[in-house]
């Protein structure tokens, strides 16, 4: 190893996980801009941030973490989010615990290929193993591929997506209802939990989180947010958010009972993409709604670029990565 290399200098054992203050968060605001703040100034990025930490989802389980050296610079910094998890134990019966979806996971350009980022996944894993409570799994989406997480032992699910062009001429004649901000937490309770092993479920807090961060973009960026946030037909339901940034309205969860539901309920979703002005609905592929989206007229299949779904156990007992469903809900 090259003697000015920092690792050199730098024994792991002078590295320490701790968590962000206020200050440290705005500061990592500030340097992960240009990560993920585009097109936003620096200043609205960090306005965005702060307006999402506010929100109760996060004030509920939100964390910032960073790895710090001796001198207590920071090296890398990640959030956690708390989310819902249901493990069924040997006699059946599912419990309820909590896991942990790492987001934002940044090491400043200057310090980058060191191992940093590595060691702060690892510091993580096993501060989250050893907390009280029920923790099940920490979950992540990673844009820069799997192997880098491979290494803290996460295992990646396959990542296939379902795209269906907006379409003029809203046609809600064939569902029952648009939904509103408000209907969520009604629909979250109808909406059928799968009957898995193990089961990630956003809570109605979770899924306001993404309408907040629509909310959000469409006031920074001056465009009208979409009509609904999702539809209803018989028991049937989906709820979506807008990704203004990609032109995208985001399937977050799809409950339908019958192919009719499916296709109906994501004409809606092509019709209000269309008059908010984006071009795409996106759905992400799922085992239990799989066989109704292959079969909606005008969807294609994709492999995923980015936000590839990655999970790690925080016990023992956890079915692996690829027999776990990710919904888009679950994406921090
Ligand atoms: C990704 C990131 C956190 C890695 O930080 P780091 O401290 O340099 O990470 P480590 O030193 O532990 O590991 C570096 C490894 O990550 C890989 N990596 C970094 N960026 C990558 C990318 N965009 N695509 C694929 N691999 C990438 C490097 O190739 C390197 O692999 P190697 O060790 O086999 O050569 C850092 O590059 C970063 O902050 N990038 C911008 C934000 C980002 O994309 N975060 C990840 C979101 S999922």
């Amino acid at each position: 190893m090259d003697a000015e290399d920092p690792l050199e200098a730098l024994p792991w054992g002078d590295m320490h996980l701790a968590l962000a203050t206020a200050a440290q968060k705005a500061e990592r605001d500030r340097l992960t801009h240009e990560a993920w703040g585009s097109p936003l100034t620096v200043e609205q990025f960090h306005q965005r941030e702060l307006r999402l930490r506010s929100h109760p989802w996060c004030r509920e389980g939100m964390r910032t973490w960073l790895l710090l050296d001796d001198a207590s610079q920071v090296l890398a910094s990640c959030e956690t989010f708390h989310t819902d998890s249901y493990l069924r134990g040997p006699d059946g019966v599912a419990s309820r615990g909590v896991s942990h979806a790492i987001a934002s996971v940044y090491t400043e350009p200057a310090l980058r290929g060191h191992g940093y980022a590595t060691h702060l996944m690892d510091l993580l894993a096993t501060r989250l193993e050893q907390e009280p409570g029920s923790s099940h799994a920490a979950l992540l989406f990673s844009d820069v591929g799997a192997p880098l997480y491979r290494r803290s032992g996460y295992h990646e699910a396959p990542a296939f997506d379902w795209h269906l062009s907006a379409a003029g001429g809203l046609s809600t004649h064939a569902v029952d209802a648009l939904l509103c901000d408000g209907d969520v937490p009604l629909m979250m309770e109808r909406i059928q939990r799968p009957e898995v092993p193990f089961l990630l479920w956003p809570s109605a807090a979770q899924i306001d989180w993404h309408l907040e961060r629509e909310r959000a973009y469409a006031e920074l960026l001056r465009r009208p947010r979409p009509e609904a946030c999702g539809a209803t037909v018989g028991t049937s339901t989906v709820l979506w958010a807008m990704m203004a940034r990609y032109g995208q309205l985001v399937v977050l969860m799809l409950d339908a009972e019958t192919v009719e539901d499916a296709v109906a309920l994501l004409e809606a979703a092509r019709g209000v993409a269309h008059r908010a002005g984006l071009s795409r609905v996106v759905v992400w592929e799922e085992p239990s709604t799989l066989a109704w989206v292959a079969r909606v007229p005008g969807a294609s299949r994709v492999a995923r670029d980015g936000s590839l779904p990655m999970l790690r156990p925080l016990r023992p007992g956890l079915p692996a990565a690829e027999r776990v469903g990710f919904s888009r809900a679950l994406w921090v």
